[in-house]
């Protein structure tokens, strides 16, 4: 099994260096907003859960993530819902539907109503998924693998510069879970690299998904992380997945955090600065104790590591 999961690894090749130097870009107002939200642990607004987070101190995060589709254009009682949570929490969002690698033009209409909707609410940390989820305007419904390829990386890289031009913010890209490779010609880490050195972009760290991505892969997760641009991670995000296989393990969002994560991401924690942290869960709300206890539970970690980092800023 060992030995069969090693050969679907596609090949290291040498890296790469980019022949085009980024421009610089400066968006002030991200870091100084930003610096406040260090250290902090989220987690995502979502309808099931709203009551118990801005009614009763059953679940204490301390910002809120918002998937900006599923809250841009709102009216009515859900409206009221979302301003009273932006009121009393800072705010990041998660884009579902950018498509960052998908052949089409880019949705101009949709990314300048996020734009409007970014500002309205202060929003400073904007992060997307590093894959596509639109093909000839049709939504898949899912989060699809971009090819590991070199004329990926150009248009991506492209992609994520204008986006970053037409917000004015940069965006945080997402290392995603995928269960094949389509055509790769370069490894996933090398891809990663390569499209955030050129589109001078920040990168949101998804520590259970690199776990998810390792084990189904057959690669070393300490290796991968240690091969990122970690200066470059403004963001990082913890979830629960789920072992479906004795060699597959599904990104699921639904269960408990378990202990092989949380030391990994202890491990990475170390090697960074402090940034904010969320706790990724879309459904099975119905032990909410257990979820407060994920957030003490990542709060103490990022305690543990980056007090003595505040402490010396
Ligand atoms: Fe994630």
């Amino acid at each position: 099994m060992e030995k069969e999961r090693r050969k679907r690894q596609p090949p290291r090749r040498k890296k790469r260096r980019s022949k085009i130097i980024p421009e610089p870009r400066i968006y002030p107002g991200f870091l100084l907003k930003n610096k406040k939200m260090e250290s902090m642990v989220g987690l995502g607004l979502r309808r099931d859960i709203a009551e118990e987070i801005l009614d009763s101190n059953v679940l204490t995060p301390d910002f809120l993530e918002f998937a900006p589709e599923n809250w841009m254009g709102m009216g009515g009682m859900w409206k009221g819902v979302m301003d009273r949570a932006v009121e009393a929490f800072p705010i990041t969002c998660h884009g579902l539907s950018l498509s960052l690698g998908s052949p089409e033009e880019l949705d101009w209409q949709f990314i300048k109503e996020l734009k409007a909707f970014l500002d309205d609410n202060q929003v400073t940390i904007y992060s997307e998924h590093l894959s596509y989820t639109k093909s000839k305007n049709a939504h898949l419904y899912d989060l699809l693998p971009i090819p590991f390829r070199q004329d990926a990386v150009a248009h991506v890289v492209d992609r994520i510069r204008r986006v970053q031009d037409m917000l004015e913010r940069p965006l945080a890209i997402e290392n995603v879970s995928y269960y094949t490779p389509v055509a790769a010609e370069m490894s996933e880490v090398e891809f990663i690299n390569e499209i955030v050195e050129q589109a001078d972009c920040k990168l949101l760290l998804d520590v259970n998904n690199v776990y998810v991505n390792a084990f189904n892969h057959s690669y070393n997760a300490k290796e991968f992380i240690d091969s990122l641009p970690l200066d470059r991670v403004a963001y990082i995000h913890m979830a629960g997945h789920e072992q479906v296989a004795p060699d597959l393990i599904i990104d699921t969002h639904g269960q408990a955090i378990i202990d092989p994560v949380y030391e990994l991401f202890e491990w990475t924690i170390q090697k960074m600065d402090p940034v904010p942290v969320l706790l990724e869960r879309d459904y099975n709300f119905a032990d909410l104790e257990q979820i407060q206890g994920e957030l003490t539970h990542l709060k103490g970690i990022l305690n543990k590591h980056w007090e003595v980092k505040h402490e010396s800023a």
